[in-house]
């Protein structure tokens, strides 16, 4: 080969690098362009790179930021944002009201199908004195633990109890039913299969040790339609597993919380102390549920902690079923909305200083304020899909707060550098768990040594 034919190839090589550069250039300026000005959602505000490609929010999903960063860009952008391509996120409370409502029947998008088993999507009693025995086992273990230590880690033992409570209230007794399924807990993606699924909850279901009216399971595969058909089993199996998914972190996020911020204000403990410590009580010693349920403090305590820290990570999506305009933005057919319970309840015209724990904003304030703080605030979601374990969640959480106030008073341990404002965030796209689990509360039994030596 010649010079000549050797540079000719190399100036083709060149050329076509160029055209290629070129062309790929041209198929850049006309896909941003397209996406920013063209496309049927392009009016809607929101970060650029949002609406170019759905990977710029997938990058804070990555990070564990995706809740934070899409509430950030609300309080940025509009009351109505753009988070990726058909996505969207809202924190006007009148379109919340309107895409959640029971009339509208917007499904819930695919996004939930991340939750499907067995090929199926879940829909999603007297068990007040089960509870109650469940709340002195919590007592007794920190009775235990007090006896060898002065600090205790919380939240084990809160995601230890709520597992212990749904799956009981599910087969009765979790342990005896299905020890495995404890042992295998963290291998239950790879090894949790169909056949295995549907063996133990048939198994669990066709237990006549268990009473009939202590079995949500056995009620399920006993139900049936009009035209005589019962509920398959596959769909049972995914109800139960979605159920357990929705209710333990849920709780055990929420009770965390709860005590953190008591142990953290003084004030609101004692006084919340105080209320408890002035409820009837029953044989066992501890108020009646009804009671502590009536108690406002105790009520307003729970509530502020509900507001700052979400117990659901809050990917509410639906997809909507007709295009509607909503705050002046048109969101067409088929997009994908879903309401940030973070910019809700951070809207700081609404709660104002809304980083404070202040629980008397639901206690000193007009009706007219009560009623708009109601209106945005979301931690149980609203109407159609509205939490169907909110009554379980209440029942979880209230009698044990009230109990261990009844005994103990609390302090975060700042002495071990464990519990720090890092480790007490929460990350999570799917579920809220905090970074690390590492908080420690400090249980004294000055309160209840007060007591006795008063009495
Ligand atoms: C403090 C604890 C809890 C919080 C903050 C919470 C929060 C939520 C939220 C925000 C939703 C609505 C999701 C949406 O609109 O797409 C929801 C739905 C749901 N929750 Fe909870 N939840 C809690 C505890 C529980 C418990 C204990 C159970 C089970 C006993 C449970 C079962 C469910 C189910 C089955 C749904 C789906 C309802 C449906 O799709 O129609 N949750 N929860």
């Amino acid at each position: 080969m010649t010079i000549d034919s050797q540079s000719l190839e190399a100036g083709h090589i060149c050329l076509s690098i160029v055209a290629v550069i070129i062309l790929y250039a041209v198929l850049l300026i006309v896909f941003v362009t397209y996406s920013l000005f063209f496309l049927l959602y392009s009016h809607v505000p929101g970060p650029r790179l949002c609406k170019l490609s759905r990977h710029w929010v997938t990058f804070f999903d990555l990070r564990r930021q995706r809740p934070e960063k899409v509430a950030e860009w609300l309080v940025k952008y509009r009351l109505i944002i753009h988070v990726a391509l058909v996505e969207v996120s809202i924190a006007d409370s009148f379109a919340m009201r309107d895409i959640y409502s029971s009339s509208r029947r917007h499904e819930k998008s695919h996004y939930f199908d991340h939750f499907m088993t067995h090929n199926e999507r879940s829909i999603s009693a007297d068990i007040e004195d089960r509870m109650r025995g469940w709340v002195v086992a919590v007592l007794d273990r920190i009775e235990r633990q007090l006896a060898c230590t002065e600090s205790i880690d919380i939240f084990p033992l809160f995601s230890h109890f709520t597992w212990e409570n749904f799956t009981s209230l599910l087969w009765n007794n979790a342990r005896f039913n299905l020890p495995p399924v404890y042992k295998l807990g963290k291998l239950i993606g790879m090894v949790f299969t169909r056949f295995r699924n549907t063996q133990r909850i048939s198994g669990a279901a066709s237990d006549l040790n268990i009473p009939l009216n202590h079995s949500l399971l056995r009620r399920l595969h006993e139900l049936e339609y009009v035209d005589g058909k019962t509920l398959s089993s596959d769909y049972i199996t995914c109800g139960v597993l979605d159920n357990l998914h929705a209710a333990q972190a849920t709780v055990t996020v929420s009770l965390t919380y709860v005590l953190y911020y008591l142990s953290r204000n003084a004030e609101w403990q004692d006084r919340s102390m105080e209320e408890i410590d002035g409820l009837p009580k029953e044989v066992d010693g501890f108020p009646s549920f009804a009671t502590i349920n009536a108690a406002p403090i105790l009520e307003a305590c729970i509530r502020k902690a509900y507001r700052l820290n979400l117990g659901s990570s809050g990917r509410a999506e639906r997809a909507i079923s007709f295009g509607k305009k909503y705050a002046g933005v048109f969101l067409p057919e088929n997009i994908i909305v879903s309401a940030s319970t973070i910019a809700f309840h951070y809207n700081a015209t609404v709660f104002p200083s809304p980083s404070m724990f202040d629980p008397n904003r639901w206690l000193e304030t007009s009706p007219e304020q009560l009623r708009t703080q109601g209106m945005m605030f979301i931690p149980f979601g609203y109407a159609a899909r509205f939490c169907l374990g909110k009554a379980f969640a209440t029942l979880e959480i209230k009698p044990p707060v009230a109990a261990l106030y009844l005994r103990y008073s609390t302090h975060v341990d700042e002495s071990t550098g464990m519990t720090t404002k890092e480790s007490m965030r929460q990350a999570g796209t799917q579920d809220v768990l905090l970074k690390r689990f590492k908080m420690r509360h400090s249980f004294r039994k000055a309160y209840l040594d007060d007591r006795e030596s008063t009495s």
